[in-house]
C-alpha cells in the first residue's frame, strides 16, 4: 500500500470508531437496556388494565413480550456502569433482575390460574422493584 492508502484508510478506520463509540456512550436512550425498558413500560398499562377487567387471555397475550424483554434486560448492563461497574454494583444489578424476574415468574403463575388477586399483586410487585431498580441503578442524565 502506498503512504497516501494507508493514510486513508487509517482515517476511515478512526472516523468509524468515532461514530460507534458516540452511539453508545452518547445518553442512556442508546442502550439495549433502555429498549428493553421500553417494551415492558409499553405494555404495563394494557396489562394492568386486562387484569382489572379480568380479561386472562388478553394478559396472557401481554405477557411473553414482557417476559423476553425482563429477560434480556437481566443480560445487559446499564448506562450507569458505562465506565465498567465494580463486581459488587454487577452483583447488586443482578440481585435485582432476579428479583424482577421471579415476580414476572409469579404473574405468569397466576395468569396460568386465572387468578386476578395474586395477578393484581404481581404488577403491584412490578412496580416496587421498578422503584427500587431505578433508584439503584438509572443514571441522573435518564430522567425525563
Ligand atoms: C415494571 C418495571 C419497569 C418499568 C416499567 C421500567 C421502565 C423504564 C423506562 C420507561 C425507562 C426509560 C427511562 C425513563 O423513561 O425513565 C427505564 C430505564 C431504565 N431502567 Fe427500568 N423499568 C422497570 C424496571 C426496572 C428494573 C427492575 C431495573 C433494574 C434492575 C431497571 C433499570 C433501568 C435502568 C438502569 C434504566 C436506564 C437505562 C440504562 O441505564 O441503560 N428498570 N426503565
Amino acid at each position: 500500500m502506498s503512504n497516501m492508502m494507508l493514510r486513508k484508510a487509517s482515517l476511515v478506520a478512526i472516523m468509524s470508531l468515532g461514530v460507534t463509540t458516540a452511539a453508545y456512550a452518547e445518553s442512556c436512550q442508546n442502550t439495549p437496556l433502555y429498549d428493553n425498558m421500553r417494551i415492558i413500560a409499553d405494555n404495563m398499562r394494557p396489562m394492568t388494565q386486562a387484569i382489572r377487567s379480568n380479561d386472562m387471555d388478553a394478559a396472557r397475550d401481554l405477557l411473553p413480550a414482557m417476559m423476553a424483554a425482563a429477560e434480556s434486560a437481566s443480560q445487559e448492563q446499564p448506562y450507569l456502569f458505562r465506565d465498567g461497574g465494580t463486581d459488587s454494583d454487577i452483583a447488586a444489578y443482578d440481585a435485582v433482575m432476579a428479583e424482577f424476574l421471579a415476580v414476572f415468574t409469579a404473574l405468569e403463575a397466576a395468569l396460568a390460574a386465572s387468578n386476578q388477586g395474586a395477578a393484581a399483586q404481581a404488577m403491584q410487585a412490578l412496580g416496587d422493584v421498578r422503584r427500587t431498580g431505578h433508584r439503584e441503578f438509572k443514571d441522573r442524565s435518564c430522567e425525563d
